[in-house]
């Protein structure tokens, strides 16, 4: 006689083998099973295999297997029934001419997805051409907005992980994260020149608990910007070079702009950058607010600004430098910081005088060195009075 615990654990072994198995083996949808053919257009295709992937009722996987595709756009729309998995082992080329894609629509969109994973080898080209870039002048973009679209867009995307892929020569930024929630770049790469405009590589707003970790980003704007409504931000062991360093802001220009809370960057290297960490907000500005700022475990390499708080930040056009930035910037801590510069002015705290100036700076232990010909390397502050502790140099403001 067969005991009811011994069934139970039968049936639990069952239970659980299956489980395991449902799990492992998501159902594939290979976009050459929907007539997507290696160096052809593959919109068709996609559309397909996404509509079927993303109603399956178990985890399912739509695979862009190894070979060149073209795609002249896409929007990979949720929800979707169940987890799903975009692996992209293969190329994605965008097109050429940038009026291919309608005006407002990015390249590759991700929308209203819940457990994505977007893996594999592969790299989406936006085919980012010096003719496009020559129109995405910032002198004029600024004013009117761009023309072009950004690589990959992910808005509302909830608990997801992108990881292996890398996007080159965006024809502006590379990837635009909006209203996301908890997802994580883990080994996400971006590749384009220094002289490539406004392209920066992670552009992060309105989103929460983001983590970009184990990521090399080299572009010819921003590593990694990070603008109005972000919180929780944690970005590790990334390498930024070529580019303008991390950045939060610019913020100011717009009214209604949500305050960035919580931004840790730990772990990161910057080599031969524009900036290191840099906090950038208008003068003459809309109110704000910055706050929870961790820049830890530092390494810079011929940066030119190693550390920067910038509230007069203006570039291209006039602004009423007269009128300061109405954006509140409190509890920072710079904690870590060592390698060379490429200024004199290794640690620049340019704070605004509304608000009583920068409040609640910590720095500790920094060690940045300067052996061009302008002099030693100093520490400048306005509107804030750093506390200090460690071993500080150069020294910090008197
Ligand atoms: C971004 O899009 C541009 C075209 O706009 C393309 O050349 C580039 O490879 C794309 N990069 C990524 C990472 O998607
Ligand atoms: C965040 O997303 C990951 C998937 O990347 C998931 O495993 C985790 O449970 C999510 N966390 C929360 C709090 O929902
Ligand atoms: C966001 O992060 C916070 C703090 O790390 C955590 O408590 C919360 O569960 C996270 N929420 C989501 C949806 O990931
Ligand atoms: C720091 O980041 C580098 C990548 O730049 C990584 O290899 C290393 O493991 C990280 N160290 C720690 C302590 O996380
Ligand atoms: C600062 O770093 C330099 C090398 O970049 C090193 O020679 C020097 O000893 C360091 N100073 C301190 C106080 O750690």
């Amino acid at each position: 006689m067969v005991s009811k615990s011994f069934q139970d654990n039968i049936t639990f072994i069952f239970m659980f083998v299956f489980m395991f198995f449902a799990i492992a083996y998501a159902e594939v949808y290979d976009i050459t099973k929907f007539g997507a053919k290696p160096n052809g257009e593959i919109s068709k295709a996609l559309k397909d295999a996404w509509a079927a992937a993303c109603a399956a009722r178990k985890p399912s996987e739509l695979l862009i297997p190894n070979g060149k595709f073209y795609l002249t756009v896409f929007e990979f729309k949720g929800p979707c029934k169940a987890p799903i998995e975009v692996k992209i082992d293969g190329t994605l080329i965008g097109p050429e001419d940038p009026l291919k894609i309608p005006k407002g629509v990015q390249w590759i969109t991700f929308s209203y997805i819940t457990d994505l994973t977007l893996s594999g080898s592969g790299t989406v080209d936006g085919v980012g051409a010096a003719q496009a870039w020559a129109s995405n002048d910032p002198r004029v973009t600024i004013a009117k907005g761009s023309p072009l679209q950004y690589n990959l867009s992910f808005n509302f995307i909830k608990n997801s992980l992108i990881t292996g892929i890398t996007s080159k020569d965006s024809k502006n930024f590379h990837v635009n994260v909006m209203t996301c929630m908890n997802v994580t770049f883990d080994n996400f790469n971006v590749v384009a020149p220094e002289e490539s405009p406004n392209t920066d590589g992670i552009h992060i707003g309105r989103s929460k608990n983001i983590t970009i970790k184990n990521s090399k980003l080299g572009t010819g704007d921003d590593c990694i910007s990070i603008v109005d409504g972000c919180e929780n931000l944690h970005i590790e062991g990334v390498q930024c070079g070529p580019g303008h360093g991390i950045s939060v802001g610019s913020l100011g220009r717009k009214t209604g702009e949500k305050p960035v809370v919580g931004v840790y960057v730990k772990n990161c290297s910057f080599s031969s950058t524009m900036n290191g960490v840099r906090i950038k907000t208008w003068p003459d500005s809309q109110p704000g607010e910055v706050v929870e700022m961790h820049f830890e475990d530092l390494s810079m390499d011929k940066v030119d600004n190693p550390v920067i708080i910038d509230q007069d930040y203006c570039p291209h056009i006039q602004c009423n430098q007269e009128k300061p930035s109405k954006v509140k910037v409190h509890n920072v801590f710079i904690k870590n910081v060592k390698g060379s510069s490429k200024s004199r002015e290794v640690v620049k705290l340019k704070c605004s005088k509304a608000n009583n100036g920068c409040q609640n700076v910590h720095i500790e232990d920094i060690n940045l060195t300067y052996d061009g010909p302008s002099g030693p390397a100093v520490q400048t502050c306005s509107n804030v009075k750093p506390v200090y502790s460690g071993k500080i140099v150069p020294p910090g403001c008197a």
